[in-house]
């Protein structure tokens, strides 16, 4: 049962594991003949979620989300905010994070100090780059401005990121910018003579893989912050910023 939990995402995982505590308070009670607050069958099916999740092997952050989500959930419905609200809320999170429940991939930003490494990094002359996952396009904007001899890609997969990417490109005085709306996994690396990316722990070893098979002899693969499972880079660049971001180079 737990290797099969497992299988899944955590985002389904954890939502399975709210409803079986859930449905276990709400038996517990009616066979007891309780009548406890909202409240106070919030806090104990947020217990059950945390302690089964826990048991399911879920991350440690995940069990402050699971015992949280029935009680947070209790008060803001007694704050009596109007439904629209929170469609409204769900909409811009749809288009900003996207399939991120799926991918394990959220958006944040490399930080200036990690463009600035990436620059000094690029060949003197002409050269193709890709960011995958380009977010809001910050990379390509600031590369395309130091390094105007590049032709500079990006792949992004959330409708809003990818249209600000997209004008910022576009409209915001880069040159040499295409930016795409797709997966990264359907983007064939191998026109590439730098890849980078900044994603999680979760793609790593898949992406590896990926770089492996399709990029050229020679061209660099570079991951900011997160390491590739077993396989060492050829070396890293510890970056002075406010996450101490370390990037990852490998020449293929
Ligand atoms: C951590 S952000 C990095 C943004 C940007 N590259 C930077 O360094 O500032 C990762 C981005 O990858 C995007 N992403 C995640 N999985 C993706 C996929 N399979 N295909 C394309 N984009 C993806 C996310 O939507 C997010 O915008």
């Amino acid at each position: 049962m737990i290797s099969l939990l497992q299988k899944l995402p955590p985002s389904l995982v954890a939502l399975l594991l709210q409803s079986a505590a859930f449905m276990l308070v709400v038996s517990a009670v009616r066979e007891f003949g309780l009548h406890p607050a909202p409240l106070a069958t919030a806090l104990l099916c947020g217990m059950l979620a945390a302690a089964l999740s826990r048991v399911a092997g879920m991350a440690r952050w995940w069990l402050f989300i699971q015992f949280a989500f029935a009680p947070a959930l209790v008060l803001m419905l007694a704050l009596d905010i109007p439904p629209g609200f929170f469609l409204a809320a769900f909409l811009v999170m749809l288009v900003v994070y996207w399939s991120t429940f799926r991918t394990q991939v959220p958006l944040y930003l490399s930080s200036n100090k990690v463009w600035q490494a990436l620059a000094s990094r690029l060949p003197a002359g002409p050269f193709t780059f890709i960011d995958l996952g380009c977010g809001i396009g910050g990379v390509l904007a600031y590369l395309s401005r130091i390094h105007p001899q590049g032709r500079y890609y990006g792949v992004e997969a959330a409708p809003l990121p990818f249209l600000w990417s997209w004008l910022r490109t576009r409209f915001g005085g880069s040159r040499g910018c295409t930016v795409h709306w797709g997966s990264l996994w359907h983007h064939d690396l191998s026109r590439y003579d730098v890849v980078f990316a900044y994603l999680s722990p979760v793609p790593m070893a898949q992406l590896w893989l990926k770089a492996q098979q399709e990029m050229r002899p020679g061209s660099l693969f570079i991951s900011n912050t997160f390491a590739v499972p077993n396989h060492p880079p050829h070396e890293t660049i510890d970056i002075d910023d406010l996450h101490r971001s370390t990037l990852y180079v490998w020449r293929m």
